[in-house]
């Protein structure tokens, strides 16, 4: 999907060493992947340019060693909340701290991935960038910052840094560097990616669309299988799938009928505007550039102020189970002339999710393990663009556009006899039925321990029969559950890990891996500080201690998240 690049680079001419390579460091901070790829993407291309690539995660650097990288790639993305990624936090507390190391001889050179639909857009990469400078590293272009179809612009990013920070640093020997990595021609580099991407998605025949969740259930929590078919997609426990959403049909036909469009008109690319809302455009959640557009319109105060005012809590708060056709429904007089409407759309984008299977036990099907988002407001059905595709109109045995999405980050130790926590609640126990499939077909000999929990045992315990043969079979040593409405007070998983925490102390002092997997914003935080205070209590030691425990952990990638 970097297409372009080849030719871009044969174009540039100064680019045919024949001297030895100089080292540059390609350090990367990703949390579902992407931005690893890119930055492997930058490495396959790096010896185009005489210089020979080494591949890290930013924590995985000494912070010592630093000051001596003399070319520095950086690709780094935001995730939630203009947080780092959970494999960049160590390296920017570090580089943050009084005893940062000056980085004098540091050439470097940074891309930010993001998504403009969240506040603090692109924050992590802002934040390193400046940060590097302050401690006196040498810019070598400006930082570029993706939204969420970074491709081209990535691709962009390395054309141009990859020869500029190549002019810079003295021309240091190559000890060290292997062999595999020296003069990599980029077509074979390529061939070795990823077959399907986003924008050439494998079709992929929904074979299984089944309700997991009972009746009496708050949720619609659904279990999809993807035939792989002949893709030749590999895929690993811990990954995700790519999914290309299509719009529904119903909400295209009346948002073309209240703007008042013909439905056949012209929508560039060969397209008819009807085909175009419904396979290219978001036409769902308001972008910052549509609400803009229609409080330019809409006569409301209020909402004129909170746009005026840029109030993202108050916007948020405005825009809460809103969608596009409800502000059109609410301000009639907005109209805009097609030109205009189209390019406040985004483009449609895929949706992520956790596998849940894992390739041991089904080669060739993904297994998925998603909610269907549906909620009344303002008078009309409201439905997820992407969970309500695959649970309502990809229909039985239809096709849906697929991609992997790898997490390298996200994995099962490769020691099989490591113990291994997992704490899973809602379907945030997807991977963690992969990870426990996997574990059984690898013949794992280390101890498994899941924690899940959802509202009610009698409607959301999805997967029970799995996991209490599991747990009978001994494959789950522990399971704990806790059900939160179950009974008068709420009852969540960080309970369950407190009443257990000699035992799983116990465990982490063994060498367990502790995984996360589901709610970013209350849960994951809520699971993380029990951690810590388990940590403190178990090891008889402050808060900082434990701090530094934990951190210990998340250096030797035993404290691994898949949050959102
Ligand atoms: P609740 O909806 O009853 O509050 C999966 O969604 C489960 O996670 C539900 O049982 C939900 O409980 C629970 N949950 C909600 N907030 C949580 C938090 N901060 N920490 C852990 N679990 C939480």
């Amino acid at each position: 999907y970097f297409a372009g690049l080849n030719s871009r680079l044969a174009q540039i001419e100064d680019a045919a060493p024949t001297q030895a390579l100089k080292p540059v460091h390609i350090l990367y901070g990703s949390q579902t992947g992407n931005a690893e790829s890119v930055a492997e993407e930058v490495a396959e291309n790096a010896s185009q340019f005489g210089l020979a690539p080494h591949v890290m995660a930013l924590d995985d650097i000494e912070i010592a060693d630093l000051k001596k990288m003399e070319r520095v790639l950086i690709c780094v993305s935001t995730y939630g909340e203009g947080e780092m990624p959970d494999n960049a936090q160590l390296f920017w507390d570090a580089i943050l701290s009084q005893t940062a190391p000056r980085l004098e001889k540091t050439h470097y050179a940074v891309l930010a991935l993001g998504d403009t639909s969240y506040d603090e857009f692109c924050q992590a990469g802002k934040l390193i960038d400046l940060r590097l400078e302050q401690l006196g590293a040498y810019r070598i272009a400006d930082r570029v910052d993706c939204d969420v179809d970074y491709e081209d612009k990535a691709a962009e990013w390395l054309g141009s840094a990859l020869p500029e920070i190549s002019k810079f640093g003295k021309d240091a020997p190559t000890a060290g560097v292997p062999e595999a990595s020296k003069d990599v021609p980029v077509g074979e580099a390529k061939s070795k990616r990823a077959k399907w991407n986003r924008k050439n998605p494998y079709t992929s025949v929904l074979a299984t669309n089944r309700l997991l969740s009972a009746e009496g259930s708050a949720k619609e929590i659904r279990h999809f299988e993807f035939a792989l078919g002949d893709s030749e997609i590999e895929y690993e426990a811990g990954d995700a799938l790519g999914v290309m959403p299509v719009n529904d049909p119903e909400l295209v036909e009346a948002t073309i009928k209240r703007l008042g469009y013909n439905p056949d008109a012209d929508a560039g690319d060969g397209k008819s505007l009807r085909e175009a809302l419904t396979t290219d455009y978001e036409i769902s959640m308001p972008s910052r550039d549509y609400l803009t557009a229609v409080a330019a319109q809409a006569e409301d105060s209020r909402l004129s102020h909170i746009v005026d005012n840029n109030d993202k809590e108050a916007i948020d708060d405005y825009l809460w189970s809103k969608d596009q056709l409800d502000l059109l429904n609410l301000y009639p007089v907005v109209t805009w002339d097609l030109e205009q409407y189209l390019d406040l759309l985004k483009p449609l984008q895929h949706r992520a999710y956790s596998i849940s299977s894992s390739p041991k036990a089904d080669p060739d099907h993904i297994h998925l393990t998603v909610a269907s988002v549906r909620y009344d407001s303002h008078g009309r059905q409201h439905g997820g663009v992407c969970s309500t595709f695959m649970a309502d109109r990809v229909g039985d045995q239809g096709t849906a556009g697929i991609f992997l999405s790898p997490n390298k980050a996200f994995r099962l130790p490769s020691d099989l006899d490591a113990p291994v926590i997992m704490v899973g609640p809602g379907t945030g126990i997807a991977p963690f039925r992969a990870f426990l499939q996997d574990r059984e077909a690898a013949g794992a000999k280390g101890k498994n321990w899941l924690f899940f929990g959802d509202q009610k045992r009698k409607s959301d315990f999805i997967y029970e029969q799995e996991m209490l043969d599991w747990h009978d079979k001994g494959v789950l040593t522990k399971l704990d559950l806790a059900f939160s409405r179950d009974q008068e007070e709420k009852i969540y998983v960080q309970q369950r890990m407190k009443e257990n925490g000699a035992e799983l102390f116990k465990w982490l002092e063994e060498g367990a891996y502790f995984y996360v997997c589901g709610d970013a914003t209350r849960m994951a935080k809520d699971v993380d500080a029990a951690l810590l205070k388990i940590i403190e209590k178990e090891a008889g030691i402050n808060d900082d201690a434990a701090w530094d425990y934990v951190g210990k952990m998340k250096k030797d990638k035993r404290y691994l998240r898949d949050v959102y």
